[in-house]
């Protein structure tokens, strides 16, 4: 397979390829792709720019109505899209199509934002002056993306940059390149000119020569926070900007009062779900100790009976972790909450029959978790949660944002007074109440704070924030020069 530049499938300059696995049998290579050297860089990047000088003055609208066309053809390669989604990063259909349907939502959204990209008109300080504010697009974006949503996330960027006005040269997660083919593969039948959007894949080299180009005016990055704070330094000093998505370690809470169903069926599913391979996973479990030893059992009892398995195969609820390094890394951290702490449940690498030749962590339970101990600490990506006790909601509180991340968060409590509270004192950018800290809908902003993020926002009308510049314009039709600050005082 091969990058996508200027509406081209092209392959590298480099000859060289890498092959795109699917971790649920790692004897399946999906396909070949492109590791891009930066002369592809280059020439995404110059398709990109020269494809703003038009884009630009598209009618913003206009912009929309592709997107919506987009989001239609989404609808219908949904299934198949699902299953080449599956196939290569593990997770069940059934999560797939909900990675798809954010897609779906975002580019409908998007659509509509294109009619509301408002900028404000304010008094002037002068007779006969009219002050207006105006969002200006920006330019080529580069747009780098992990690879536990390799559409939904990409979609959160991509989908409103270029609503905005801008043009894109993307660089999915080499764990997912197939589903962003697809992607480009959307946006072309939509009717995207060529070189609005492009694709490059590749490894870390080829999303730091994007970072790099001179061209590449703003960033758009999820993924570690390693990777997030390197990007961020680097644009800096070349004074590009910058929006990071990078790590959780997200707490659910559950009172003595809560109804406890509904918190074990949303721990399980926010821990779980997706092999806990989400930011918003829910990786810290803190219970009111009147109600913890009842809540453990039940949730090593569940978490027992969740089917592991190909996320293709029909009955399967936990696919495999994305690749041998994500699996020895989560291992390596479950070797440690072994040694630290109890661990209750799950505990091991499960091989049994098919799954031999896939990367499967069976659902992992460490009790008896302080703020002392690695798992409640480090981000770990995978499906372990770590289940601490508390004897008050303060401490609950406190326990909660004794974190270096900050990105969702979650009480389950009947009682509106602690509900409130906690929505005022939990330092995340996502609070849930009485649900799971998983999940996002496309037209609210979707952040976090501390660690997580550098103060941008995706979702809703807060994206355009990243993505669009303010021009200020003052009309002067009095008809002599007025001086401001001098005459009018
Ligand atoms: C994430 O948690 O990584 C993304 C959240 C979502 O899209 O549901």
């Amino acid at each position: 397979m091969k990058n996508y530049i200027n509406g081209t499938w092209t392959a590298s300059e480099s000859g060289r390829t890498f092959p795109n696995i699917n971790p649920a049998d790692n004897r399946d290579v999906i396909a070949e792709f492109p590791l891009s050297s930066s002369a592809d860089v280059s020439s995404a990047v110059q398709a990109a720019s020269t494809a703003f000088q038009s884009w630009k003055l598209t009618p913003a609208p206009k912009r929309g109505d592709i997107l919506r066309r987009a989001g239609d053809i989404f609808t219908r390669r949904k299934d198949e899209l699902a299953d080449v989604m599956t196939r290569e990063m593990g997770k069940t259909l059934t999560e797939t199509k909900g990675d798809i349907q954010e897609a779906i939502d975002t580019a409908y959204y998007a659509a509509t934002e294109t009619r509301r990209l408002f900028g404000y008109t304010a008094p002037s300080e002068m007779h006969n002056k009219m002050n207006l504010s105006f969002r200006m697009p920006i330019g080529v974006c580069g747009i780098i993306t992990a690879w536990n949503f390799p559409i939904a996330v990409p979609s959160w960027k991509i989908l409103p940059a270029l609503a905005a006005g801008n043009t894109v040269v993307f660089k999915p997660s080499d764990d997912s390149p197939h589903s962003a083919n697809i992607f480009a593969e959307i946006l072309e039948e939509a009717g995207l000119p060529a070189g609005v959007f492009n694709v490059i894949h590749g490894d870390a080299e080829a999303g730091a020569e994007l970072v790099e180009h001179p061209d590449v005016r703003v960033v758009g990055f999820t993924g570690s926070t390693q990777t997030g704070t390197a990007i961020a330094a680097r644009c800096a000093q070349l004074n590009k900007k910058v929006s990071l998505e990078m790590g959780g370690k997200n707490a659910q809470i559950v009172m003595n009062d809560a109804d406890l169903d509904l918190a074990i069926d949303g721990v399980l599913w926010g821990a779980f779900g997706t092999t806990g391979q989400r930011c918003t996973a829910t990786s810290r479990l803190i219970l009111h100790e009147d109600i913890h030893d009842l809540v453990v059992d039940r949730l090593i009892a569940l978490s027992q009976k969740l089917v592991l398995g190909d996320g293709r195969k029909s009955g399967t609820q936990v696919g495999p972790v994305i690749n041998q390094r994500q699996l020895d890394k989560i291992m390596s951290y479950i070797e440690i909450g072994k040694q630290q702490t109890t661990c209750v449940a799950g505990g091991y690498r499960d091989t049994d029959g098919d799954k031999q030749h896939g990367y499967f962590i069976a659902p992992t339970i460490f009790t008896g978790v302080t703020s002392e101990h690695t798992t409640f600490r480090e981000e770990i990506f995978g499906p372990v949660l770590s289940v601490s006790k508390v004897s008050s909601f303060e401490q609950a509180i406190t326990l909660a944002n004794d974190c270096a991340y900050g990105l969702s968060s979650s009480l389950y409590t009947k009682d509106v007074n602690r509900a409130f509270a906690a929505i005022r004192d939990i330092e995340a950018g996502i609070t849930y109440i009485n649900a799971p800290t998983i999940g996002a809908e496309a037209h609210m902003p979707f952040g976090g704070i501390k660690g997580t993020g550098n103060g941008h926002r995706e979702g809703g009308w807060t994206v355009f924030d990243i993505f669009t510049e303010w021009k200020t314009v003052y009309v002067d039709y009095s008809g002599h020069l007025q001086r401001a600050q001098i005459d009018n005082y």
